[in-house]
């Protein structure tokens, strides 16, 4: 069972160069695996396919062991419900607050508010915004932001957790917790993707993947 698979996988935006070229890659279901790759690679392009937000240009992708070619849109957003990201700008919903942020997810299963407020609190606590749970997106720094959405990623216990530079606005200590907190998920079931620059934050024995040139190696 694979989380994500991709065959012979190209993209390219518009009539651009091919970003992607033939690539084939797969997340087996319960691994995490660290993505590496110069800016510019297309780190971000590969997530971006496999959280559905672009189709290939040519290739196959099948997420849960189902083709999305051939997938109805109902399937889609099912499968797409499985998948939680966290993306390089944040993607936070600036008129709500930290606490709505991260809330969001489980609200819109229809997870009554008495259920998901501790669990919600909780996370927050531990990725220490504990105390900025009524702040809008816009007076958090940098790093709250990215703490702020990796509590939104996480709190559904997503199948599949895509998360892109994760640690990249964090200090190195705040870096290292949340690459535990991450760890941590993937043991309890949840197959994750990071892209990162921080190598010294990739665990010895993790499984590395380097994308350039367009293609992509699995280098450990
Ligand atoms: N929407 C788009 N339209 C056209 N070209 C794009 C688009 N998004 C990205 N690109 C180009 O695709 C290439 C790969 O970009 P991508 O963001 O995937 O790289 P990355 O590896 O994530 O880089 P970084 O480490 O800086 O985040 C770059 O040359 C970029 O300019
Ligand atoms: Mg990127």
């Amino acid at each position: 069972m694979f989380a994500a698979r991709l065959d012979h996988v190209s993209l390219r935006y518009d009539r651009g160069e091919e970003i992607l070229r033939d690539v084939n890659f797969a997340l087996p279901a319960g691994s995490m695996s660290f993505l590496t790759g110069p800016s510019g690679a297309g780190k971000s392009t590969l997530l971006r396919l496999i959280y559905m937000a672009l189709k290939p240009s040519r290739g196959l992708i099948s997420l849960f062991d189902q083709d999305l070619a051939v997938a109805s849109p109902a399937l889609q957003g099912a499968i797409r419900r499985r998948i939680g990201v966290v993306l390089q700008d944040f993607s936070l919903i600036e008129h709500l607050s930290v606490f709505e942020n991260v809330a969001l997810p489980l609200r819109v299963t229809g997870t009554p508010r008495s259920v998901y407020t501790p669990d919600v609190i909780e996370l927050l606590d531990w990725v220490g915004l504990g105390h900025r749970l009524h702040a809008r997106p816009a007076t958090l720094s940098g790093g709250e932001k990215q703490r702020a959405a990796i509590a939104r990623a996480v709190i559904s216990k997503p199948d599949l957790l895509l998360a892109d530079e994760p640690t990249g606005n964090v200090d190195p200590a705040m870096g290292v917790r949340l690459i535990r907190l991450l760890t941590e998920m993937n043991r309890m079931g949840t197959t994750i993707l990071i892209a990162t620059h921080d190598h010294h934050l990739i665990p010895q024995q993790a499984r590395t993947f380097s994308l350039s040139a367009g293609a992509v190696e699995q280098t450990r």
